[in-house]
């Protein structure tokens, strides 16, 4: 028996016990004639003392050898500790080791094993199972063992069975460029890795399965950013003979439970607004909703004046940001920088001071009067003190730049608690987005989504103003989650693919085993897939999925700790009938 409890159990209950544990070195005191040794383990830290006095010679002159992340075992006995710590589990009571079995020596470690550590983002990546010896990431990933642990319980209670499918797959169109696996013994033929299971799912409900979920890996080979990763893991549900109301019922519970077992916070029924909505009010279609910023539309009462930049301007739209009348002049200039950046791309910006006596200050009183001003703090439901920030373009770029304010104003003024949940639905997304670079239409959510029915009139005509049976849930600024209802029928499908540039050979060739199965009975389905990831991250405080996840990869899709992707050698090259001209 390796031990009898582990480091982070024993307290005053125990004293007089004989114990063994066994664990690693965080660190160790030598004062000379007495070592202290902090033991570590998943569970916590016990106190380890060695005494000249008590402990056995040979036994004191071996823990002088110990040096940190040693492995050891000990054997001994709980005694009450002198100098009580409140702030540790095992804070009452120390081990008198009578022996000490060193299991294993270690070499320094490259970074402080400690909460807060020395060691930089590259190096802890590059010896991450040193890192995940760390709480902190430690307990990221027993949060996420938790998270992942109550939706399997969730959804099983529900009747949802888990089925895996495979990873050896065929292209799935989820907008992403697709990771290829060469295929040995069908020469110059590849597999893809699955963006997502999504036709599998569709498939497992013409296969009868009713309600499926699956807690999965997908590979997406895009842009890295702080909540991207390569690989990724979806919570993949679908279900048959359902509406989109049943979906977002069942999804919405499945929030609401986690955000109650996790948090102990309890969420009234989560509000729902369209994407029109959104991107007109938030500039977004997935708003942060813990703070109010609403965008007020001025066109009707900034324009039609002297001012030229408004008049020529497709959209005119401000925000009221709260308490802020009081910013000096600096602090408006570097505000004023920050829109202008080529990562938010604004020509300029105007501002409007709500002063508390009820007048008004703007950057521009050359050209409106105070009635002016005061439609705008309307407009804008801007209040005595609160500042008024108004962009104007072209309406989408607009909406986007201010967009990026509003966040950026809730981050520095710390309107942005991530102790604070708030959870939304935005419904009604348009089935299509039109693609400049292409010249063509792309499915906005994948083109398995089904048209709203009263819209189809317009699928020929106005394809761009077809909307479809696709939400998102948004939580705290995050797309945490996405589906649809799908098509199941299979000529409407074909039409899909067909407005989609689809040939139909291509169709056929990319999707004929769906439109097949479509032809044996496909039951009405829909479901949608949550980023668990994201999940994960945002209910644990943070934004950045990485230290959510094991292994992650670097923003350049690396694997630094095993040097991943690395080149193959010849003999497989060849195997896999593959040719390298670089
Ligand atoms: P979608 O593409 O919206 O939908 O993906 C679902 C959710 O997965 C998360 N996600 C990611 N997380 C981390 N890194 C990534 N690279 C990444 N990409 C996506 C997001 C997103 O909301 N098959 C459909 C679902 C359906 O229609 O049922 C799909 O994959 O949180």
């Amino acid at each position: 028996m390796y031990r009898s409890h582990n480091n982070g159990e024993l307290n005053a209950t125990h004293i007089n016990k004989e114990v063994t544990l066994a664990g690693w070195v965080q660190k160790s005191r030598d004062k000379g004639f007495m070592i202290w040794v902090d033991l570590r383990d998943r569970y916590g830290i016990t106190q380890l003392i060695f005494d000249e006095q008590r402990t056995d010679k040979a036994v004191f002159e071996k823990a002088k050898s110990l040096g940190r992340e040693f492995v050891i075992q000990v054997k001994g006995t709980v005694i009450e500790r002198e100098s009580k710590n409140a702030t540790m589990a095992t804070g009452d009571v120390e081990i008198l080791v009578s022996e000490l079995n060193i299991l294993n020596s270690a070499i320094t470690p490259p970074f402080t094993i400690e909460d807060e550590t020395d060691g930089g983002e590259d190096i802890r990546m590059k010896y991450r199972y040193l890192d995940i010896r760390r709480n902190p990431v430690k307990n990221s990933l027993l949060f996420r063992h938790k998270v992942a642990m109550e939706v399997r319980k969730y959804l099983s209670d529900l009747d949802f069975c888990e089925v895996e499918t495979p990873y050896l797959i065929k292209s799935t169109p989820e907008g992403a460029r697709d990771f290829v696996v060469p295929s040995r013994m069908n020469e110059g033929q590849f597999y893809a890795l699955p963006q997502s299971p999504q036709t599998f799912k569709q498939l497992l409900m013409v296969g009868g399965m009713d309600k499926y979920f699956q807690i999965v890996k997908c590979f997406r080979d895009e842009d890295l950013r702080a909540d991207r990763q390569p690989e990724f893991t979806q919570i993949d549900c679908e279900m048959a003979f359902v509406e989109q109301e049943d979906i977002l019922n069942v999804f919405e519970g499945l929030t609401r439970h986690l955000l109650k077992e996790l948090k102990g916070i309890e969420v009234d029924k989560f509000p729902r607004i369209t994407y029109d909505y959104a991107m007109k009010t938030y500039g977004n279609d997935k708003p942060d909703i813990r703070f109010d910023m609403k965008f007020g539309e001025l066109n009707s009462v900034a324009q039609h004046k002297d001012f030229g930049v408004f008049n020529s301007a497709e959209l005119v739209v401000g925000i009221a940001a709260p308490n802020c009348a009081s910013f000096t002049r600096k602090e408006i200039d570097a505000l004023i920088d920050w829109v202008k950046r080529p990562q938010v791309g604004a020509s300029g910006m105007v501002y409007v001071k709500c002063e508390e006596d009820g007048t008004f200050k703007s950057s521009v009183d050359k050209f409106y009067d105070q009635g002016d001003l005061k439609k705008w703090a309307e407009a804008t439901n801007a209040k005595a003190g609160d500042m008024i920030f108004v962009l104007s373009g072209p309406a989408d770029k607009t909406r986007g730049q201010l967009s990026a304010l509003r966040m950026e104003l809730a981050t520095r003024l710390g309107l942005r608690n991530p102790e604070v949940f708030a959870p939304l639905w935005v419904v009604d997304f348009p089935l299509l987005e039109f693609d400049e670079e292409s010249g063509r239409y792309h499915a906005m959510h994948h083109p398995f989504t089904s048209p709203k029915p009263e819209d189809m009139k317009l699928i020929e005509t106005e394809p761009g103003k077809v909307r479809a049976n696709a939400y998102d849930m948004v939580l705290n600024g995050n797309e945490i989650g996405g589906g649809s209802i799908r098509i199941h029928d299979k000529d409407l499908q074909s039409r899909m693919f067909s407005l989609l540039g689809f040939t139909p050979e291509q169709a056929e060739e990319q999707f004929g085993f769906l439109m097949n199965a479509f032809q044996f009975g496909a039951p009405p389905h829909g479901g949608l897939a949550f980023g668990l990831d994201r999940l994960v991250a945002i209910l644990g405080g943070q934004e950045t999925i990485r230290d959510f996840i094991a292994f992650p990869k670097n923003n350049s899709g690396r694997d630094v700790m095993i040097d991943a992707p690395a080149a193959i050698d010849d003999t497989q090259l060849k195997e896999l009938c593959i040719k390298l001209d670089l």
